[in-house]
């Protein structure tokens, strides 16, 4: 993971996991593998360098999740890892509505 003291922007990934039948959480919605990925994408470029990605804790919207709150920012709800692509572009982009900073061009 990035360091967050010299970050310009933090970036929360709810890793919560709630127990029981019915109780629906992100780290069941495969918040750990949206972690990986986010912090994968900061590390090969394709968000900046000073985004610092780090484990949050359940920000009470359990069934929309994965969630990330973007500090100071948004939170942003079903940001699954299914589609890496995809998950990373919609955090690019508020993390440049909400950190400043211009949004890494896209790919295509
Ligand atoms: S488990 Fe992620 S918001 Fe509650």
């Amino acid at each position: 993971m990035s360091a967050v003291s010299t970050s310009r922007c933090r970036v929360l990934v709810c890793t919560n996991q709630r127990f029981g039948a019915s109780a629906d959480s992100c780290g069941r919605r495969g918040a750990a593998e949206v972690l990986a990925t986010l912090d994968a994408a900061v590390a090969d470029g394709r968000l900046p360098p000073d985004v610092a990605v780090a484990p949050g804790p359940c920000f009470g919207h359990c069934t929309k999740g994965p969630n990330v709150r973007i500090v100071g920012g948004d939170l942003l709800h079903g940001i699954a890892a299914t589609d890496h692509e995809w998950a990373v572009a919609r955090i690019a982009e508020a993390v440049a509505a909400s950190c400043g900073g211009e949004k890494p061009s896209s790919s295509d």
